[in-house]
């Protein structure tokens, strides 16, 4: 069962069901999706998933629901939240290979942003990448993150060292980027379009 909590016009935000771990599980052993993750060097079965989605759940992390169809396309959310001085850092990943490059994480990103600056009271997002993945790096872009500097060799695959980016978000610069979509998203909602 999956819940509309942040719902957008492809997709919509679900706390994290574990019953779900198979499929995560499975999306965590492919090394094309991990390949961008910190998750690449670890042992991932259904039981180890499901105690990794059990602490998730208790936490701002969401899984992304395609809305036409209910599918579970992979999960989203804020680690390092700190009230005190209103950051977060934010995650995200796509688990279903068909689904990218088609603006579901862009969607799904700005459904997450919208909701930890409104109702978690943020008002700076970090979000890393490494720098080999150029879909993340365009999508975090067209979200309205900005560069901050780039950590340098930092991350090793096989015999190569890579850059990892470091991008963020303050508040204003969210909604002035992204605000006629979350109008958009809003008044869906309101019209009855998508049921909360
Ligand atoms: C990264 C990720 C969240 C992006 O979500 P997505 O739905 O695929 O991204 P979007 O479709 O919203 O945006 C991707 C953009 O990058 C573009 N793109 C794709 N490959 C590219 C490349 N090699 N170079 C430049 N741009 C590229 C796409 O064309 C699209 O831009 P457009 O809308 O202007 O055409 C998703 O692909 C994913 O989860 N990948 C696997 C795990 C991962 O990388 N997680 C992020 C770790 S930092």
């Amino acid at each position: 069962m999956y819940f509309r909590k942040m719902s957008g016009n492809k997709c919509y935000l679900s706390p994290i069901n574990v019953n779900d771990a198979e499929k995560f599980a499975e999306w965590l052993n492919d090394l094309e999706v991990t390949v961008n993750l910190t998750l690449y060097n670890n042992v991932i079965n259904t039981e180890n998933e499901k105690a990794l989605l059990e602490n998730l759940s208790k936490e701002h992390h969401y899984s992304i629901i395609d809305q036409e169809t209910n599918a579970l396309l992979g999960s989203c959310g804020f680690v390092d939240i700190d009230h005190l001085n209103q950051t977060a850092e934010v995650g995200i990943c796509i688990g279903n290979k068909q689904y990218w490059n088609r603006g579901y994480g862009t969607e799904a990103l700005i459904l997450l942003l919208d909701y930890g600056f409104k109702a978690l009271n943020l008002h700076n997002v970090l979000i890393r990448v490494y720098a080999f993945n150029e879909r993340a790096a365009k999508c975090y872009e067209k979200a309205g993150f900005k560069l901050m500097g780039k950590r340098r060799d930092t991350l090793r695959r096989g015999k190569k060292k890579y850059d990892v980016t470091y991008l963020d978000i303050l508040y204003d610069e969210f909604y002035e980027t992204n605000a006629a979509r979350i109008e958009s998203f809003n008044r869906a909602v309101m019209q009855g379009e998508r049921t909360m």
